[in-house]
């Protein structure tokens, strides 16, 4: 929400600062280098839309921690449920003694997600997590062991999510063997697969699974409705209605990774609801907690229950303080109009980046919805990937004191993912950096 007592953008040294740099020295020798940052500055507070770091600047937010931060960090409702949970009790253990804010997520969870039919959740901790547990329970209810995943994917860095994932710079290399049973299909990806339609797409895939897994050995279909790290594709009309259909016909458990596009950011409350695809399974995670870990897998009563009691579970899975936050969460949706909100940041910076398109021949395409939008850079007059501008482009942001990430199986994706809580004015002092950035790249 607009929220004019939100500090805007203030540089008061060149970014990153002296502190950063001093801590980014520490970073190196402490950290493994496995574990990468994508601003090199350190953050002390962030608040609604913007982050504070350690030299004092301001930098707008344009990322959400990786669209964690829906709500805004640091959201007050989130704040004082936290808080006031902290004081009662941190952990029991759902599984020793269980507590009321777990039953209450998976209650929001069934009557949120997508179709009115009885529905059952499990929470974890991380989206990778709730994946695999997706899987695991698709496996028990079909008595099958094939998974099925798409071009461009992202599902976690554990070993099935990373056998799932498709990319292997950086998520993969080195780190096999993965699990097997994983098998990779064509996806619909409009701006590279030369105006394939949604309907001819899904059975581009449908036909490779037939032909080289056959429909009655696969467990699931786990899809992202709008691919997130992949490059934020945003598959043809049609196509995910194909492949609900053509699940159902097969009884194959159709499961929905809505781990960064859940929780209003698409402008829906998950993005399955903009073609009304109703999956088997949800899996939530990032948005869903403000920033406190939690992951769930949500879904068909008949599904989620296949597994046996105490086949599910994780010390910490559902751990109470998240649960407070969740709440909060879906309350401040509710009642502050989020999904709205995600709409209205859709038309600003749609405008803003069509425009900035017409421009330059260089930003080959611009897509995405509500506010997960991202721009495809490529050699102009051609869909050659131009990674090195989107690395120049993010890195010319940064020392201007805004946040954006970059993202693509090509590197070549500049992504927004914005705070809903960011207001008019931060958003389009963000895209204005954005775009000067370009002048400069
Ligand atoms: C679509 C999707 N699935 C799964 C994951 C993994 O989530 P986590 O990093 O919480 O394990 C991510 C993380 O970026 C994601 O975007």
């Amino acid at each position: 929400m607009s929220d004019a007592a939100t500090p805007a953008r203030r540089l008061v040294t060149e970014v990153p600062g002296p502190r950063s740099r001093a801590l980014m020295a520490r970073k190196s020798k402490a950290v493994a280098r496995g574990i990468g940052t994508t601003v090199p500055v350190f953050a002390t507070t962030a608040h609604g839309g913007t982050v504070v770091d350690v030299d004092g600047n301001t930098l707008i937010d344009l990322g959400s921690g990786i669209a964690v931060t829906t709500v805004g960090s640091s959201a007050p409702r989130v704040v004082d449920a936290v808080r006031d949970q902290v004081g009662a009790f941190t952990h029991t253990c759902f599984m020793v003694t269980p507590y009321e804010p777990y039953v209450a997520v998976a209650e929001a969870l069934n009557r949120l997600t997508p179709g009115d039919h009885p529905k059952r959740t499990a929470l974890f901790n991380s989206g990778a997590e709730a994946v695999e547990n997706a899987v695991k329970i698709a496996r028990v209810h079909t008595g099958r062991t094939a998974v099925a995943v798409v071009d461009h994917a992202y599902h976690g860095r554990t070993n099935l999510t990373m056998a799932m994932t498709a990319k292997v710079q950086p998520y993969k290399q080195g780190f096999g063997p993965f699990a097997g049973e994983v098998y990779r299909v064509p996806t619909s990806y409009p701006f590279r697969d030369g105006g394939l339609d949604g309907v001819e797409a899904a059975r581009r895939a449908t036909d490779q699974l037939d032909q080289q897994v056959g429909a009655t050995n696969l467990a699931a279909l786990v899809i992202e409705p709008i691919q997130g790290e992949g490059g934020f594709v945003v598959p043809a009309p049609g196509f995910l209605p194909a492949l609900a259909d053509w699940c159902r016909e097969h009884g194959v458990v159709l499961v929905a990774d809505e781990v960064q596009t859940g929780f209003a950011r698409t402008g829906a409350m998950f993005a399955c609801d903009h073609e009304g695809v109703v999956p088997d399974l949800v899996v939530t995670a990032k948005g869903l907690a403000g920033g406190l870990p939690l992951s769930a897998v949500t879904g068909r009563q008949e599904v989620m229950d296949a597994p046996g009691p105490g086949g599910l579970g994780g010390t910490y899975g559902g751990n109470p303080l998240a649960c407070a936050a969740a709440l909060a969460v879906v309350e401040t949706i509710e009642a502050d109009g989020l999904v709205e909100r995600a709409r209205e940041v859709e038309r600003l910076v749609l405008t803003r980046l069509r425009a900035l398109q017409d421009a330059d021949p260089r930003v080959g395409d611009v897509r995405g919805r509500g506010a997960m939008i991202a721009l495809e850079l490529v050699r102009p007059g051609t869909t050659d990937p131009d990674p090195d501008l989107a690395r120049a482009v993010a890195a010319e942001a940064h020392r201007q004191g805004v946040v954006v990430l970059t993202c693509g199986t090509y590197g070549n994706v500049v992504r927004l993912l914005p705070p809903l809580a960011i207001s008019d004015a931060e958003l389009t002092e963000g895209l204005d950096v954005l775009v000067a950035a370009f002048g400069t790249a």
